[in-house]
């Protein structure tokens, strides 16, 4: 059989495709038909998804606010009518990103490496003196960082897990205060697809074994996901939920420090599969809008369903959550009065 010349881009595209990282294995996951399932897909946008929710009195808070799919997020919770706290890496860079949405935004500076910065936020925060209805730690890096330790911790799960956490406690009182509040977690499915083989090696955070980038990042998206697994058991769903998502591929910034053959595919062939940002952002803004939704807690989510997943993986695991959080105590239990 011949392939004409657009099925051969297109199959070669989709062979390159599966050597970037969150891109093949579709059928990895099947929809969860046990918890509600809406009418949406891979090819919903956020503004279709929250279309005629009116978000009028409540308040968010996006991490990642200045790039990619956080900043689609504000923008959309924003055009719904809700206050969205947005935060960057320095107040100057979430000021810009608010000031370019419409709607009532407010810019915090949150440097998540630093977890006296992600105190000092959810200080601002509670110093609006407003519940907090929505809460979506966003922000991340990608597979592409120098191993570095950071305070003795390796630098991507301090930035994408630790941090989030530390900001996430210390803010957990507003969320509760809220009527029905809920906290939707920036996952990835590279949380069951490069993590390591027992999903988080707590022997080798500190930098004490072989450093791969890719299952740094998948273990840091895993403990994103035990996080929420791990809060979904600590709170009342009637009350507060916690959830995970998976954004898609997407079309942002973060393999903008990609180099060699995986950064010529992001430049190159990545554009023609990923989603858009406005794709990016609808299953988080599903997860945290969607009335369909309430009291659903401890569910994972792709293309704005809810999904169960078919190959090995540890998203559901109860007891590495358990341990998780033991060790996280001792790493960032201080930052917060439990
Ligand atoms: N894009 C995808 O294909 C994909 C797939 C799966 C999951 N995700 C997840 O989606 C989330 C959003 O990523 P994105 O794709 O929108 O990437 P992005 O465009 O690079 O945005 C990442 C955001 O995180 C912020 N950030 C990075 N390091 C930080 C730090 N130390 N402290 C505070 N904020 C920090 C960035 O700020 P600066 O701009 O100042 O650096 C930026 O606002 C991430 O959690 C990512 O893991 C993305």
């Amino acid at each position: 059989m011949s392939l004409n010349r657009r099925q051969f881009v297109l199959s070669s595209t989709a062979v390159a495709a599966t050597s970037l990282p969150g891109c093949g294995g579709e059928d990895a996951v099947t929809i969860d038909t046990s918890l509600p399932v809406g009418p949406y897909d891979a090819t919903s946008t956020a503004e279709e998804v929250t279309a005629g929710i009116d978000l009028t009195g409540k308040t968010a808070l996006v991490t990642g606010c200045n790039s990619g799919i956080g900043f689609e997020t504000m923008r959309v919770l924003a055009l719904r009518g809700a206050h969205v706290i947005g935060t960057g890496r320095t107040l100057e860079k979430a000021a810009v990103a608010c000031a370019s949405v419409d709607g009532q935004t407010t810019p915090l500076a949150l440097e998540l490496s630093d977890f006296d910065s992600c105190v000092a936020c959810a200080q601002a925060v509670a110093a609006l003196g407003k519940p907090l209805d929505i809460l979506i730690p966003n922000a991340g890096i990608g597979t592409f960082a120098e191993f570095e330790l950071i305070n003795g911790v390796e630098k991507i799960f301090v930035v994408n897990y630790l941090g989030h956490v530390v900001l996430t406690m210390n803010l957990l009182p507003l969320v509760q205060a809220a009527d029905r509040g809920r906290i939707v977690h920036v996952g990835s499915q590279m949380g069951y697809k490069s993590a390591p083989r027992g999903g988080i090696d707590f022997n080798n955070l500190r930098g004490e074994g072989d450093y791969d980038a890719n299952q740094a990042y998948g273990r840091s998206k895993l403990a994103n996901a035990l996080f929420s697994l791990k809060l979904s058991q600590m709170l009342d769903a009637a009350d507060t939920t916690s959830n995970v998502i998976h954004p898609g591929f997407v079309k942002t910034n973060i393999g903008r420090d990609a180099t060699g053959f995986i950064g010529f595919l992001y430049n190159n062939v990545a554009p023609v599969i990923q989603k858009s940002v406005a794709e990016g952002a609808a299953t988080q803004a599903y997860v945290a809008t969607n009335p369909l939704l309430e009291g659903v807690s401890g569910a994972y989510f792709e293309d704005c369903n809810p999904v169960t997943i078919n190959v090995p993986n540890h998203v559901f695991d109860v007891a590495l959550a358990d341990r998780l959080w033991t060790e996280t105590l001792g790493m960032v239990g201080e930052y917060w009065e439990g």
